[in-house]
């Protein structure tokens, strides 16, 4: 069993990574909240693979267990789902010891994180991702959020969990384009700051992204300790925190123009290659990173341009230009870069000529 420990100013939690992870939730559970209800959401798909194994561990070691599913899809980080599993909640009762479960990808993490935040002024919760994403990213840190009407993740909270336990086996069934999608946060880390990790990434990972059971565990170890040590500096994003933003800019935005019917992960990878070209044309950057970087998504067959986002959308680059003025971490239309100078080498900007990012953009329309 891998622990990783996520040490922060007023809370410490243990992140659990092992295959075959499920028995050791309900002893842990048992152990540290004994009497205490499980209550786990997830999803349509998750429930059909992986809900009956959990509520039967933890009813075997005499957990009482409330489960509630949600569709699955960006749709369901609503208020309207918010008020539905409250509500659900609260009438079949809930106590502020009991532990909120979230099992599923990173909407399921994000909406159920968001709930236990608010629920009876906020209850333990604990992430069990099922997806490469959730598992190397969304389950980490504690950002927690449901989508506003005019955009992605505007209304959450910082709230982190209590434990975290990843599961490997789980990405076997998951669907190859969602592996792929989060393989896509697994190459920012290395772009972040590690360029020896690129290079394994890029020499290891083959192009149908069939890992084994060792390297599977490395990937996810690696990223999830990067995590740990950017949410320790940096809880609540007011700096360093702010470069697991690298491609996000560009990502929130065709996500936006597109939505929200493509997966994040894919939005990213096109996001990271724009951020890439970005640092190239300001000077930071040299082509050759961008070939790099660009070569091995392509094996991957992950969106390096915008029509393999969407070839039914006709692209603007001033709409995508608008739409990451309007993001939540722009300030007066000033937008908050995350570039590099090079792989493994990434810093925060502001103050970018408009005209640039836009050249920057129209690259990726054709
Ligand atoms: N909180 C954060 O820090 C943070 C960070 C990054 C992304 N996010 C959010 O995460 C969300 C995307 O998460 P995601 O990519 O995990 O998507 P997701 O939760 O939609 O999961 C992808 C798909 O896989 C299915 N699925 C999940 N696990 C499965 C499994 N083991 N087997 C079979 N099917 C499975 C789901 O039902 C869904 O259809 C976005 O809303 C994004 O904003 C949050």
């Amino acid at each position: 069993m891998i622990k990783v420990q996520i040490n922060l100013e007023d809370k410490k939690y243990y992140i659990f990574l092992n295959h075959n992870i499920f028995d050791y939730i309900a002893r842990f559970h048992k152990k540290n909240y004994p009497g205490c209800k499980a209550i786990i959401i997830t999803d349509n798909n998750v429930k059909k693979f992986y809900l009956k194994k959990l509520e039967d561990k933890l009813t075997f070691q005499s957990i009482k267990v409330n489960s509630y599913s949600v569709l699955s899809g960006e749709r369901s980080k609503s208020f309207k789902n918010l008020e539905y599993l409250s509500e659900k909640i609260i009438k079949k009762g809930i106590n502020r010891n009991d532990i909120i479960y979230a099992l599923g990808g990173g909407i399921v993490g994000d909406l159920a994180g968001f709930l236990s935040s608010v629920i009876l002024r906020g209850v333990k919760f604990i992430q069990i991702p099922t997806t490469l994403l959730a598992q190397v990213d969304s389950s980490v840190g504690g950002k927690t959020a449901i989508n506003s009407k005019l955009g992605k993740n505007l209304i959450g909270t910082f709230y982190q969990p209590s434990a975290v336990f990843i599961d490997p086996n789980t990405l076997s069934t998951l669907p190859r384009k969602d592996l792929l999608a989060g393989y896509a946060e697994v190459i920012k880390y290395s772009l972040i700051d590690d360029k020896i990790f690129f290079d394994w990434l890029n020499k290891n990972v083959k192009d149908n992204l069939s890992l084994t059971t060792e390297k599977i565990i490395k990937v996810i170890s690696t990223c999830v300790k990067k995590k740990a040590k950017i949410v320790k500096l940096d809880e609540k994003e007011k700096k360093s925190r702010m470069l697991l933003n690298f491609g996000h800019t560009f990502a929130h935005a065709l996500e936006n123009e597109l939505n929200y019917k493509t997966r994040h992960g894919e939005a990213v990878s096109v996001g990271m290659l724009m951020a890439m070209k970005l640092s190239c044309n300001l000077g930071y950057a040299k082509q050759k990173d961008f070939n790099l970087l660009e070569t091995h998504l392509k094996r991957l067959k992950l969106p390096i341009k915008l029509n393999n986002l969407s070839d039914k959308k006709k692209w603007l680059s001033k709409d995508i230009l608008d739409k990451m003025q309007k993001d939540k971490k722009s300030y007066k239309g000033n937008i908050q870069f995350i570039l590099c100078r090079g792989i493994g080498s990434a810093f925060i900007k502001k103050n970018i000529d408009n005209a640039i990012v836009k050249k920057t953009i129209e690259e990726f329309l054709i």
